[in-house]
């Protein structure tokens, strides 16, 4: 390995890295991408292998401690899921502080998960494993009861409680979209297409929300904060914010305002972005991405029906045959098909970046957890190249020009 007790001493030799490309900011056991070839893997395990076997809550369990559940670990993990799944009533007096209509569920899920850690400040120093344990479930579950009540309080509609009864997809669904004295039962395709939505999105290694929330863990500030912190790094249309820019793309072109044609040129004038194309890391077709394609078409296959699958299909068959695309690399990534799935199961446009927040919440976690236990962490603080004025003398304001 490296010795960087030698690097720690020098101060004068500075490396610049626009957007950290080339730079490795940690050490990780998490997961392994390899963007030219399209690989990505969990504590090692393929993607393909999870997608096909596993589910969401399985998935959170081996990014946060590093191995498959034994069938006893899921069970206490679900009892631990049911038994956090409400959040404190003087909590819920947070969702008032947002307008009643048009609010922003992702401005209320990073406060409110901020505040939630208030309300467990015994867990902000975390001591033990059982400690870790806690607040690991504590957020795991109430997240979606915090994002279904954000959508509702968006919405102007009441809360729906969560029924400890159900799966953790199905609980999120029916405190969407139940109603007093009409429980909604979304069929087993909408509950399992989630599950995989959320298990695709569960990590990503140092990923913008990811290193945010590893830059402010850094400070040794508590997990609560961290991830408040990563919510709101994802929020961008860049990152966490593009599955609803493909949605209202998409859109605009069903709606007859621009042709698929012609918004490939405004791509190529460099007017807009290609939402859901490109990515950072991958140089070739995204693999989370080619799943979500086939989910979506079995999806639809069974009765969802959606037009803006097709105008995709026609969208990526184009551009994928572009010699702009192909010599910049630019293929679809996870959100350019998430949110033909999202539509589908009827979650509105305003919860997509919601829904990934749940979705990586896991790999926030675990990433908070890798450099929390690793005792060489230092606080994060990359430098600069100053570009600015050399010294200058004050000017007395009565002489400045
Ligand atoms: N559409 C059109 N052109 C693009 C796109 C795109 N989606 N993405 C990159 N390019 C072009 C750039 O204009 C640039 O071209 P140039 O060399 O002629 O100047 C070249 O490709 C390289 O682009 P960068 O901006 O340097 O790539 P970077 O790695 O910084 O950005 C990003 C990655 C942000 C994902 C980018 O591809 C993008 O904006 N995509 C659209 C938004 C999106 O889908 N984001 C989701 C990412 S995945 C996720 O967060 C889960």
């Amino acid at each position: 390995g490296l010795d960087i007790s030698n690097l720690r001493a020098q101060s004068g030799l500075i490396t610049f890295d626009p957007g950290f490309g080339n730079t490795g900011a940690c050490k990780s056991d998490i997961t392994f991408v390899d963007g030219e070839n399209g690989i990505l893997r969990y504590r090692g395990y393929p993607i393909e292998e999870l997608a096909e076997h596993g589910n969401f809550i399985e998935t959170a369990w081996l990014l946060i401690f590093g191995e498959l559940p034994l069938k006893e670990d899921l069970a206490r993990f679900r009892a631990l899921l049911c038994a956090e799944e409400l959040i404190h009533e003087d909590l819920l007096h947070h969702f008032n502080g947002f307008p009643s209509h048009k609010s922003q569920p992702m401005a209320i899920l990073s406060a409110v998960i901020n505040a939630l850690g208030s309300y467990h400040t015994d867990l902000y120093d975390i001591h033990n494993k059982s400690e870790f344990f806690l607040a690991v479930g504590k957020m795991i579950s109430k997240v979606r009861t915090i994002a279904a009540f954000s959508y509702r309080k968006s919405i102007g509609r009441p809360f729906m409680y969560p029924n400890p009864d159900l799966s953790y997809c199905h609980n999120f669904l029916h405190m969407m979209f139940s109603i007093p004295n009409k429980h909604y039962d979304p069929p087993i395709e909408a509950v399992k297409a989630l599950s995989l939505v959320f298990m695709l999105h569960a990590d990503h290694e140092q990923n913008c929300s990811t290193s945010t929330v590893r830059m402010v863990g850094s400070t040794q500030a508590n997990i609560f904060a961290s991830v408040s912190a990563g919510i709101c790094a994802l929020w961008g249309k860049l990152h966490g914010g593009a599955n609803a820019a493909v949605i209202e793309m998409l859109e605009d072109i069903k709606a007859g305002n621009i042709t698929i044609d012609d918004y490939i040129e405004r791509v190529k004038r460099k007017e807009v972005r290609l939402m859901g194309f490109g990515h950072r890391i991958y140089k070739s077709f995204d693999p989370r991405a080619r799943i979500l394609k086939k989910a979506a078409h079995n999806l639809l296959a069974n009765g969802f029906d959606d037009q803006l699958l097709d105008i995709a299909l026609e969208l990526e068959e184009k551009a994928i045959n572009d010699d702009y695309f192909t010599e910049r690399s630019l293929y679809p990534n996870v959100d350019f098909y998430s949110g033909i799935i999202l539509r589908a199961l009827g979650i509105p446009v305003v919860m997509f970046t919601v829904m990934f927040a749940i979705g990586r919440l896991p790999g926030w976690i675990a990433h908070w957890y890798e450099d929390f236990e690793n005792p060489t962490t230092r606080i994060n603080r990359p430098r600069q190249i100053y570009t600015g004025q050399t010294q200058r003398n004050y000017i007395p304001i009565n002489f400045r020009k």
